[in-house]
This record gives structure tokens, sequence and C-alpha cells, in this order.
């Protein structure tokens, strides 16, 4: 049985996830979160679908051993791969939420004919997205592209200087993206570039990402099953990496938007 109490377990490859913990924490204020960054591990998004599943089901039965009440899957690379095995082992004790349906839905909803979707190469190549686009809303007309060069330029720093406007520009000239009416930022990492894509792409074109929508999602599920949180109390946030470096620490603030402390936990030993 779960309580209220318990906490809400949020795992990634790495830091980018911490874009949709932070959505969580101001979204729902009062839960307690366990975050997993598999910073050993990442880029998940140039792995191989098993790999990343092998990772994803790992770190859930670690967050499930925490005695999370649900598990959200806050990275891309990881819902597009595992998120169907992750519900085939988990979710007779769990609820497990992925970034990719609400995403998913929030676009369906506003009728858009076209949308391109930008993500990591093992998002694009999952087809998931494109998939279930297809299957809820038949006549849009989808573009995929994978745009691999975002994540580490973003974690370098670089969101609004000469070269990542010259790596955008780059990606987001293809032909594919031409009458689109929205763009999809399939990726935890792409929300920090979001003004500069905005700047590109000019005011027309509606961009949508999945931190605040997964966010909502949570609270709806937990709503749902009479799980959410009453305490009139800031929760308590702890926020684990398989592997911590300096430079990790400092990206950490950036994604998470304010001063956090990251704790080595070594999984895989
Ligand atoms: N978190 C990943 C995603 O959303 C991006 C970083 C990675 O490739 O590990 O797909």
């Amino acid at each position: 049985m779960k309580s209220k109490n318990q906490a809400i377990g949020i795992f990634d490859s790495g830091i980018g996830g911490l874009t949709v913990a932070n959505a969580i924490a101001k979204e729902l204020p009062n839960e307690d979160f366990i975050y997993f960054g598999d910073t050993a591990h990442l880029p998940y998004g140039d792995k191989s679908p098993d790999t990343i599943r092998y990772y994803s089901i790992r770190i859930a039965k670690f967050l499930l051993d925490q005695d999370c009440k649900m598990v959200v899957v806050a990275c891309n690379s990881a819902s597009t791969a595992a998120n169907k095995l992750l519900l085939e082992f988990f979710q007779d004790r769990t609820h497990v939420i992925n970034v990719v349906d609400p995403l998913v839905d929030a676009c369906v909803k506003l009728k858009f004919s076209k949308v391109g979707i930008i993500a990591t190469k093992a998002t694009i190549r999952s087809g998931v997205y494109q998939k279930q686009l297809k299957e809820k809303q038949e006549d849009l007309e989808v573009h995929a592209q994978a745009t691999p060069l975002f994540v580490p330029m973003i974690e370098e720093g670089f969101v609004h200087n000469n070269i990542s406007q010259s790596i955008i520009k780059n990606y987001l000239s293809d032909a594919g993206f031409k009458d689109m009416n929205a763009l999809l930022l399939a990726c935890t990492h792409y929300p920090l570039i979001q003004n500069s894509i905005r700047e590109y792409l000019g005011p027309d074109i509606q961009i949508l990402e999945s931190s605040e929508l997964a966010a909502k999602a949570v609270r709806e599920t937990l709503e749902a099953h009479d799980l959410l949180n009453p305490k009139k109390q800031t929760g308590d946030h702890k926020f684990y990496v398989s592997d911590l470096t300096e430079s990790f620490a400092q990206t950490a603030q950036h994604f998470y938007g304010a001063d956090i402390d990251l704790t080595h936990l070594p999984l895989w030993d």
C-alpha cells in the first residue's frame, strides 16, 4: 500500500531531468522527492534501447527500495526506450509517469497541422513520439530530427551565444521544418535554450516542452489515487548521482535554477 507521505522518485540519465524535478517542486511544494541522475552513464541519447532499459530498470528498483510512491521517468531517451518495460515490471507496485505522454496529449489538443520534434538520437530513433502523435491525430504531419549537439552544448553553458545560435540555425533551417505550427522540445535539456530557439523561429511557431506538463501529470495521478501529501511544509528533496564531479555539481545549479547539493550514490558498484 502506498501512502501520502512517501516520496516521489524521479530519475534521468544525468542532470537534465532536474528541469522536471524543479517543475514538480513548483507544482507540488509539499511533496518529498528523491532524484537519481545516472551521471556515470550519460548520455543515454547515444545508447542502445537495451542498455537504456537495463539502466532504467535498475534505477526504478532503487527508487522503489527507497519506498517511493511513484516513479517519474524524467528523461525522454529513457521514457521512449524503457516505459513499456518499466510498466511491465513495476505497475503492480507503483505509478510510473513518463515525459512523453503529457507532451503528446498537450500537442494533439492544440490541433496543429504540422509539428517538428527535436530530441536525442535515441528518442528520435525509437519513433515513439512520431507513432503516438499519428495514433492520436492521423492527419498531423510530423518532422522529427535528432539534434545531438544540443546536449553537450547546453551542458557547457552555451545557451545564448554565437556558437549556440549557429548550431540552432544549422539544425532548424532543415527544410523538413518548413511550415510547422509548433516545435516539440523532446529532451530534458532543451528548455534551457528555449529563448534562443524562440529568437530563431520568431513569434508565430509555438514551442512545447514537457517539464511543466509532466509535473501536472504527476499531480493528476497522485490526486486520482488520493496520494497527494497534505502536509503544510516544504518538501524534502534529495539529489543522488551515480558519478560526482565538480562540473556536474555546477551544471546542476543551472538546470535546477537554485542551489542544490548532489550526493554521490555508486549504484553500479
Ligand atoms: N535526458 C536525456 C533526454 O531527455 C538527454 C541527455 C542524454 O542523452 O542522456 O533524452
